[in-house]
C-alpha cells in the first residue's frame, strides 16, 4: 500500500488520506482559525467604535425628577434638558458655527466664541451660526429611566411626552 505513510488513525484503524484531502482539511483549519482570531479581535474592539451611538447615550433620571419648569444642564455632555407643560426635551449646547459650547442666559443661549445668539428653544437669533441648536432624541428605558441620545437629533419641537 503506497498510502501507508500518509495514513491517519481513525478508531484504531489506519486510514489513508489523499494529498487533496490533507490540503482540504488544512485549508478548513486555516479558515476556521482566521475567523476565530477575527472574532476575538472584534470582541476586544472598543464597543463605542463599533456602535458610535452607544457612546453618546446617557441617562438623565426618571420623569419624576423633572417637574414642569425644570431645566438641568449636563455640562460634561453639553446638553440641557428642559421640562415644560408639553413634555421634556434635550437641546445640544454645541454651537452650530464652529462647535463652541453656548452658555445659558435668561431667555436664550449665547456663544462666547463669535457671538451667535439662539432663542430659548435653540433657533438662531443672530449669526454667524448657520442653523439652530439641535434637539436630541429622548426616550425611556423599560425600567422608567430616561435616556438622551446625543448622536440623534430630532426636529425642533419634538418633546418626550411625560405620562
Ligand atoms: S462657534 Fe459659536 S459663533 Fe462661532
Amino acid at each position: 500500500m503506497s498510502s501507508f505513510q500518509r495514513g491517519q488513525c481513525i478508531q484504531g484503524k489506519w486510514e489513508s488520506i489523499s494529498r487533496r484531502d490533507f490540503f482540504g482539511v488544512a485549508a478548513a483549519w486555516s479558515a476556521a482559525t482566521s475567523m476565530g482570531l477575527a472574532l476575538i479581535g472584534l470582541v476586544k474592539f472598543p464597543i463605542p467604535a463599533l456602535f458610535p451611538d452607544i457612546a453618546r447615550l446617557f441617562k438623565i433620571g426618571k420623569p419624576g425628577d423633572y417637574p414642569v419648569g425644570t431645566e438641568k444642564i449636563f455640562e460634561e455632555k453639553k446638553v440641557v434638558v428642559i421640562r415644560d407643560q408639553e413634555g421634556l426635551y434635550a437641546i445640544s449646547l454645541t454651537c452650530t458655527h464652529l462647535g463652541c459650547v453656548v452658555s445659558r442666559q435668561a431667555n436664550r443661549f449665547d456663544c462666547p466664541c463669535h457671538g451667535s445668539k439662539f432663542d430659548s428653544i435653540g433657533r438662531v437669533l443672530s449669526g454667524p451660526a448657520p442653523k439652530a441648536l439641535p434637539w436630541l432624541k429622548v426616550f425611556q428605558l423599560p425600567d422608567g429611566k430616561l435616556v438622551v441620545n446625543a448622536a440623534r437629533s430630532v426636529p425642533t419641537g419634538t418633546k418626550f411626552v411625560v405620562t
